[in-house]
C-alpha cells in the first residue's frame, strides 16, 4: 500500500519520540512490525550550525522500515536550509516530517512545533518551502480547541503540498495528559481520505483497529509501543513466546550498546523492561530490576538467568 507518498506494508507506524526513536529503536520495531518510522523531531537550526549531536540524529541504516526524518523550525528559511542538509547527509530517509504539534515551551517560545498552529501562513509556507525539495511531506498538528478550526488547518495543509497530516487528538493545553479526542480523527478522515492519519492513546491493538475503521490511512504508536513492545505484530496475528520476548530484549540490548553506547542503551532498556513481558511471568520482578539497574549486564545477567 501507499500512504503519504511512501510504499508502506501496513499502517502501522512507529510515532517520532524525542530521546527515544533513535536507530536502535527503530530498527527494533521495524523488525517486529512497524512499515514506517520517524527520527527524533530535529532542529534545523542545530543542523545549520553544523551541531554534531543533531547529525548524530541522522544516522540511519539499512534494517530499517522507511523513515521520516521530522524537524522543526519556526520559519520556513530555516527550516529548507535544515531539509537541504537532511537530503545531503542523511544516507536513506522516505520523505521530510514536520514537527507543529510539540507543545513544551522550550519550543513553541521561539515560534517552532505547536506555536505553527496560530501562524498557518508560515505553516503553509513551510510546506510548500520543504516540498521543493523533491520529497514527501508528512505534517504533524495537534487538535485545535474548535473542530473547525482543526479541519480548517488540516485543509490548508493538505493544500500547500503536505502528504500525509498526523493529528494528535489533545490540544497544546493538554500536553500528553488526558485522553486524545478521536472525534476529531474521524471527521477529518472523512473530510480529507486518505491523509489523515492518527495520533493518541494507542496502548491496544483495538485501539489500531478503531482508527482505522473511522478512515485513518496510518496510526502512529508512540508510548503503547513500550506498554507493549509486540503491539505490531500481534495486530497481523503474530504472537511471541515469553523466551522469544527475552531473546528479542537481549538482541535489542547489544545492539543499542553498540550503536548508541552503554549510557543510552541503559535508558532505553528501562523504557522497554516495563512492558517486554506484559502478562508474562516475571513481569513486575524485571521491570523493578531494570529501574534500579547500574549498568546494562546486570539487566543482561538477569533475563540470561531468568530465560526458560
Ligand atoms: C517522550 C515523548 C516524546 C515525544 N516526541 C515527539 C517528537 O519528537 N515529535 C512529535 O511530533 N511528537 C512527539 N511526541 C508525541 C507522540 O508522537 C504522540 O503524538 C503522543 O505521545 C500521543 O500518542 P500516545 O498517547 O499514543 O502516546 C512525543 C511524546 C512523548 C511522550
Amino acid at each position: 500500500m501507499r500512504i503519504g507518498g511512501i510504499d508502506v506494508e501496513s499502517p502501522l507506524c512507529l510515532a517520532p519520540l524525542a530521546g527515544i526513536t533513535t536507530l536502535p529503536v527503530r530498527e527494533f520495531f521495524s523488525a517486529h512490525g512497524a512499515s514506517l518510522t520517524h527520527t527524533e523531531m530535529i532542529s534545523c537550526a542545530g543542523l545549520i550550525r553544523d551541531n554534531a549531536k543533531t547529525f548524530d540524529m541522522l544516522a540511519t541504516s539499512e534494517n530499517e522500515a522507511p523513515l521520516v526524518v521530522q524537524l522543526f523550525a519556526n520559519d520556513s528559511g530555516v527550516l529548507v536550509s535544515g531539509g537541504e542538509v537532511v537530503r545531503e547527509r542523511c544516507a536513506r530517509f522516505s520523505a521530510f516530517g514536520i514537527n507543529m504539534a510539540c507543545p513544551m515551551p522550550k519550543i513553541t517560545r521561539n515560534g517552532s512545533g505547536a506555536a505553527l498552529l496560530k501562524k498557518p501562513e508560515i505553516a503553509a509556507e513551510m510546506v510548500r518551502g520543504l516540498k521543493s525539495l523533491g520529497l514527501p511531506v508528512w505534517v504533524k498538528i495537534r487538535r485545535l480547541e474548535d473542530d473547525s478550526d482543526t479541519l480548517r488547518f488540516t485543509a490548508m495543509l493538505i493544500d500547500s503540498g503536505a502528504d500525509n497530516v498526523c493529528i494528535h487528538g489533545r490540544t497544546c493545553a493538554q500536553r500528553y495528559e488526558g485522553i486524545a479526542d478521536r472525534h476529531i480523527l474521524s471527521l477529518a478522515a472523512k473530510e480529507f481520505p486518505g491523509y489523515v492519519s492518527a495520533s493518541g492513546d494507542v496502548k491496544a491493538v483495538s485501539d489500531i483497529q478503531e482508527y482505522i475503521a473511522m478512515g485513518c490511512c496510518a496510526v502512529m504508536i508512540a508510548r503503547g509501543a513500550f506498554v507493549n513492545p509486540f503491539m505490531f505484530e500481534e495486530y497481523g496475528g503474530q504472537f511471541r513466546t515469553r523466551d522469544e520476548k527475552l531473546e528479542e530484549l537481549v538482541k535489542f540490548a547489544y545492539n543499542a550498546r553498540t550503536i548508541s553506547g552503554e549510557h543510552k542503551a541503559l535508558v532505553l532498556m528501562k523504557r522497554f523492561a516495563g512492558g517486554i513481558l506484559r502478562f508474562e511471568r516475571g513481569a513486575a520482578e524485571l521491570r523493578r530490576l531494570a529501574m534500579t539497574a547500574r549498568s546494562l549486564d546486570e539487566i543482561l545477567n538477569y533475563l540470561h538467568f531468568t530465560a526458560d
